[in-house]
């Protein structure tokens, strides 16, 4: 069989934050996929403490590659193509999966591609639903990032912003308000848990930026935290107990509310029918929920990953690196920086040469 017949097995490698993941894709199927986090030991410090999420990320690299080869049942050999996080994310966190990245590359003999973290959030979900269609809005919400994103193809044609947050992204609001509810990190999962057993009209937090004449599809988070700090400040004062679930509910429907509006409001300004939904945020079960019963109501399709494919893996990266082989785009050199910064303008990362964005 010639090598252009052969179909690619695209090996993705993640690491910009606390999570080490491999993954296999091959024409847009996930063949398997290997995951360790460093979760556990940032815990103690309330958040990632980027020293040891580099240090987790070296220990962590071999045994979830091996891992993520016998699930997929593929050798090191049958790789074609290797593609990395090279950015946005902590610095030292990108390198090491890169270099590791870079490294496989060069001992296959096998093309790298550069992939841009947040493109992979987006690609996680055409693993589950088949290709995105030709024109769809994206809300990306994850630890660092909240964008609602007009995408055409998702790896040959820029990426248009059509809203980001002024401050905090939607999941850092959750890691900070389940810090000063004392739920601990991660907080998304901490804070979906406590909301179980909330009511999540007990308190009206404030849902920002959704007035007239607020720009249409840009976030602001910190008042919701403020508002949130402000209201346990006054209860622990008054020698109240803090209703921690309520809390913990109504803050979760005030952020989604923001959320789903916005992107739906998107959605229907472009004449499209595709809402897709991704990003570690977008595990939550709240979100889900309110976004498919929002759809359904205005007849919007909503694609949301399954939520193992929301938060961070490599099996995302590797979907995007599947899309780029499959698209004829061209390798990054072996010699790519990470750039821990990267604004989301395409999927490759450094941007091709041409490209225009
Ligand atoms: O996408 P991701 O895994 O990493 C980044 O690229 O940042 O997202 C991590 C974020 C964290 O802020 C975490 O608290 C949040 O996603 N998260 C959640 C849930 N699971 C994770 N937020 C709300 N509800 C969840 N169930
Ligand atoms: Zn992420």
């Amino acid at each position: 069989m010639s090598q252009s017949a052969r179909p690619a097995v695209v090996l993705g490698v993640e690491s910009s934050c606390d999570e080490t993941g491999f993954g296999i894709v091959s024409e847009g199927r996930l063949l398997g996929q290997g995951l360790a986090s460093s979760a556990a030991q940032h815990a103690e410090f309330g958040g990632v403490v980027p020293e040891i999420a580099a240090r987790a990320h070296l220990d962590a690299a071999a045994p979830t590659l091996r891992l993520a080869l016998a699930d997929a049942g593929v050798e090191l050999g049958d790789i074609t193509h290797v593609a990395a996080t090279s950015g946005p994310g902590l610095a030292t966190a990108v390198h090491v999966g890169l270099a590791a990245a870079k490294s496989i590359a060069w001992a296959l003999d096998v093309p790298l591609y550069g992939v841009h973290h947040l493109a992979g959030h987006a690609a996680a979900d055409t693993l589950a639903h088949g290709p995105l269609p030709e024109e769809s809005i994206i809300l990306i919400v994850s630890g660092g990032h909240t964008s609602i994103l007009h995408v055409r193809d998702l790896v040959r044609d820029p990426i248009e912003h059509l809203g980001d947050t002024l401050d905090d992204a939607a999941g850092e609001a959750f890691d900070k308000v389940a810090r000063l509810l004392g739920l601990g990190y991660p907080g998304g999962p901490a804070i979906s848990r406590a909301a179980l057993e909330g009511d999540p009209a007990a308190f009206s937090f404030p849902r920002a930026m959704l007035r007239p004449g607020d720009a249409p599809y840009t976030f602001s988070f910190s008042g919701l935290k403020t508002a949130v700090a402000r209201t346990v400040e006054t209860l622990e004062r008054a020698g109240e107990p803090v209703p921690v679930a309520d809390i913990a509910a109504s803050f979760e429907q005030a952020a989604v509310d923001v959320l789903v509006t916005k992107s739906l409001r998107a959605v229907q300004a472009k004449g499209l029918s595709t809402l897709v939904i991704v990003g570690g945020v977008a595990a939550n079960a709240r979100l889900r929920a309110v976004a498919q019963e929002r759809c359904d109501a205005a007849g919007v399709e909503l694609r949301i990953p399954p939520m193992s494919l929301c938060t961070d893996n490599g099996a995302m990266i590797a979907a995007v690196g599947d899309l780029l082989v499959r698209s004829g785009a061209g390798p990054s050199s072996l010699g790519i920086a990470a750039d821990p910064s990267a604004v989301l303008h395409g999927a490759q990362l450094p941007l091709p040469e041409g490209f225009a964005a």
